[in-house]
C-alpha cells in the first residue's frame, strides 16, 4: 500500500508564495509551474535538499540537476559565462533555455553529478519568478516525474506520480509550452551543441551567435530527418519520457483499425473519430501538438490500450523537439 498522501496543491496567493519561498529556504522541496514542464524544486545551494529530489523521484545521482535563476544578473554566482551565454541569455531568457556552462565553486557536486559544469536557465513562468525572487535562493529543478516517466504539465500529474512523496505542489495552470527546455552546451563557445531539443530551436540558437550549432548525435537516430525515414532501431534509444503502455512510431497513421490499440495522430482535422483515437491539435499546429503531447500520453496511459500508435511530426524545430520525446517513449 502507498504512504497516505500528505500533499497539498497551494495557488498562487502572495501569502501562499511567502510561504513556498520559507519552505523551500528551509530545505524542502517543492512542484513548480514553469513554462516548459512542472519541476520539482529544491534550494540548489543546500546538498541536503537537493538529495530530496532524487530521493523523490528515484532519479540516479549521476544524472544532474538544472538550476533556475530569476535574473540572468545572477549567472556569475553560479557558473562562469562566456559571451555565446550572455547573447542567448539576452535573446531567450526567461524562457525555454538551458545552457551548460563551467560552474562556480557555490553549486553542490550533488547538483552537477560531480561534474565541472552546471545546466543554468531563467524560466519564464510569473508564478515560478515570484517565487524565484521570494526565495532568494538559485533552486535546482529536474522536471517533476518519477525518474523514465511522462513529465508533467498539470499540478494534477505532479500529484498523481509524486504525491505520497512530497509536501507541496503549487498550481500555475497548464504548462504553455509543454515540453522540456532546449539544451545547449557552451562549455566550448566556439562548438556550441544542443544535448536536448526544444522549442528554441537550433537555427534560432545559430542566429544568435553566428555559427553553426550541432545537435548532440542521438543513438539510433539524427533527430533532424527522423521525420522523413523510417524509424529505425527505437530500441537503440534511452527509454525515457516514457508511458507504461508500448509506444509505437509512424511516419503516417490511416485507421484506428485495432479496437484495443490506441491511435494518436497529430492532426484532429483529418484524425478519424472512435473512442480508440485521440489527436493532438485540431489543426495539427505544433505548439499545441506540444503542449498537450504529455497530458494526453498520460490520459491514453491509463486507459489500458494494448499498445499506442503514435503520428511523428512533420518538419524542423518544434517538430524536431516533439519527434525526440515520442522516440524516447517508443524506446524500449
Ligand atoms: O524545461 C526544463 O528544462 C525542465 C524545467 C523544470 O525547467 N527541467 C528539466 O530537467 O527538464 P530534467 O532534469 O528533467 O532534465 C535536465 C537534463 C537532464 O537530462 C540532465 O542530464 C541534463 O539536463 N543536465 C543537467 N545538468 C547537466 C550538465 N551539467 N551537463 C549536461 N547535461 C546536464
Ligand atoms: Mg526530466
Amino acid at each position: 500500500m502507498p504512504a497516505a498522501s500528505r500533499v497539498r496543491i497551494y495557488s498562487g496567493t502572495a501569502r501562499n508564495l511567502r510561504y513556498l519561498a520559507r519552505r523551500l529556504r528551509a530545505g524542502d522541496v517543492v512542484g513548480v509551474p514553469t513554462e516548459t514542464v512542472y519541476g520539482l524544486a529544491a534550494n540548489a545551494l543546500d546538498s541536503k535538499a537537493c538529495a530530496k529530489i532524487f530521493r523523490a523521484k528515484r532519479r540516479p545521482r549521476h544524472d544532474p540537476l538544472i538550476v533556475h535563476l530569476h535574473t540572468a544578473a545572477q549567472l556569475p554566482d553560479v557558473c562562469e559565462p562566456n559571451d555565446a551565454a550572455k547573447a542567448l541569455a539576452a535573446k531567450f531568457w526567461p524562457g525555454p533555455l538551458t545552457l551548460i556552462l563551467p560552474k562556480s565553486d557555490r553549486i553542490p557536486d550533488i547538483v552537477t553529478a560531480g561534474g565541472g559544469s552546471v545546466a543554468v536557465r531563467v524560466p519564464a513562468h510569473p508564478l515560478f519568478r515570484r517565487l524565484l525572487r521570494l526565495a532568494q535562493v538559485p533552486l535546482a529543478a529536474p522536471s517533476a516525474n518519477p525518474f523514465g516517466y511522462v513529465s508533467p504539465t498539470t499540478a494534477e500529474h505532479v500529484k498523481a506520480s509524486l504525491g505520497d512523496r512530497i509536501r507541496h505542489i503549487l498550481d500555475g495552470g497548464p504548462c504553455g509550452i509543454g515540453l522540456e527546455s532546449t539544451i545547449v552546451d557552451l562549455r566550448t563557445p566556439a562548438k556550441p551543441r544542443v544535448l536536448r531539443p526544444g522549442a528554441i530551436s537550433r537555427e534560432a540558437i545559430a542566429a544568435v551567435l553566428g555559427r553553426p550549432v550541432r545537435t548532440h548525435p542521438q543513438r539510433g537516430a539524427t533527430s533532424r530527418n527522423a521525420a522523413h525515414k523510417p524509424v529505425v532501431a527505437p530500441g537503440l534509444l534511452a527509454r525515457h519520457y516514457s508511458p507504461r503502455t508500448r509506444v509505437v512510431l509512424h511516419r503516417r497513421l490511416g485507421a484506428a483499425e485495432h479496437r484495443a490499440e490506441a491511435y494518436l495522430f497529430i492532426n484532429g482535422a483529418t484524425a478519424p473519430q472512435g473512442p480508440n483515437a485521440f489527436s493532438l491539435d485540431p489543426k495539427g499546429h505544433l505548439p499545441g501538438v506540444a503542449r498537450r503531447l504529455f497530458a494526453t500520453l498520460r490520459a491514453i496511459d491509463a486507459q489500458g490500450f494494448r499498445k499506442i500508435h503514435v503520428e511523428l511530426a512533420t518538419g524542423v524545430g518544434l517538430a524536431e523537439a516533439i519527434n525526440d520525446r515520442l522516440r524516447r517513449a517508443a524506446a524500449r
